[in-house]
């Protein structure tokens, strides 16, 4: 399975901004052919990114959707909204939103479900709280997960992100303990979906140091960065972790 890193930009960077980081990533991933990578700005930078990042491979989303395709929704955007901006992935479930705007389990299978009516795929994160034993995380784990078992596998990637890993003042969780619970989460898909292997990444405080010891890990399909790779050139470095020219 090809490697996939991306990064969230949560809410940062204006689209100048947007434009000014895209044409200092460019050439810093020409030489990239062996991973796919990914970006989510805000919806206002969607467009700008679509721009400059077109022609080089690297793939843009969206970090919200409603579920409904249209209507009476002050402030929302909908899944085909963004389709029609060239959108092929949209991350739901981030423990953000779940904390900022009371986020549940069920309005993530139903934005999965409009995500993939309008052919993008959904990007779940999923995580434990706190510190814990792994059957206390794989826990709290399995709900995040059983929502998604009406889910199209091929169009579905599911982020770890324990919440106690993200953000300032955060550490990344040990390579040993992400290969665990990202083990634990295939089999839990697999008894989902069979066969069909749904890429699985990891988030929080990943950044250059890191990045190649946790993607070194077996289960580790990609990685999910948020602010190491609000820097291009730490991104661009993230984004080779693991090859020779890293
Ligand atoms: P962080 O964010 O890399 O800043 O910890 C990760 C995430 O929330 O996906």
């Amino acid at each position: 399975m090809r490697r996939l890193i991306g990064t969230s930009w949560k809410m940062n960077l204006t689209a100048t901004a947007a434009e000014k980081y895209c044409a200092t990533l460019r050439p810093l991933i020409a030489d990239i052919t062996d991973r796919d990578l990914f970006i989510l700005p805000p919806y206002t930078s969607i467009h700008a990114v679509r721009g400059a990042l077109h022609g080089t491979g690297v793939r843009w989303g969206a970090q919200h959707v409603h579920p409904d395709d249209r209507g009476a929704h002050t402030g929302d955007v909908s899944a085909p909204m963004l389709a029609d901006l060239g959108c092929t992935l949209v991350e739901i479930g981030h423990s953000e939103r779940r904390r900022d705007y009371g986020e549940t389990d069920r309005l993530v299978a139903a934005q999965a479900a409009s995500i993939q009516r309008w052919g993008m795929t959904a990007l779940v994160c999923v995580g434990e709280r706190e510190p814990d034993t792994l059957p206390a995380a794989m826990n709290a784990i399995r709900p995040q997960l059983a929502v998604l078992a009406d889910v199209d596998p091929a169009r579905l990637i599911v982020a770890y992100e324990p919440v106690w890993a993200i953000g300032e003042g955060a550490r990344a969780a040990q390579p040993v303990w992400i290969g665990e619970i990202h083990q634990a989460i295939h089999d839990r898909l697999a008894t989902m979906h069979g066969d069909r292997r749904v890429p699985v990444i990891y988030g929080g405080s990943v950044d250059s140091g890191t990045a190649a010891s946790i993607l070194d890990r077996p289960g580790v399909d990609g990685l999910f960065v948020g602010r190491s790779a609000l820097d291009p050139v730490e991104f661009a470095r993230i984004a080779h972790a693991g090859t020779p020219s890293a």
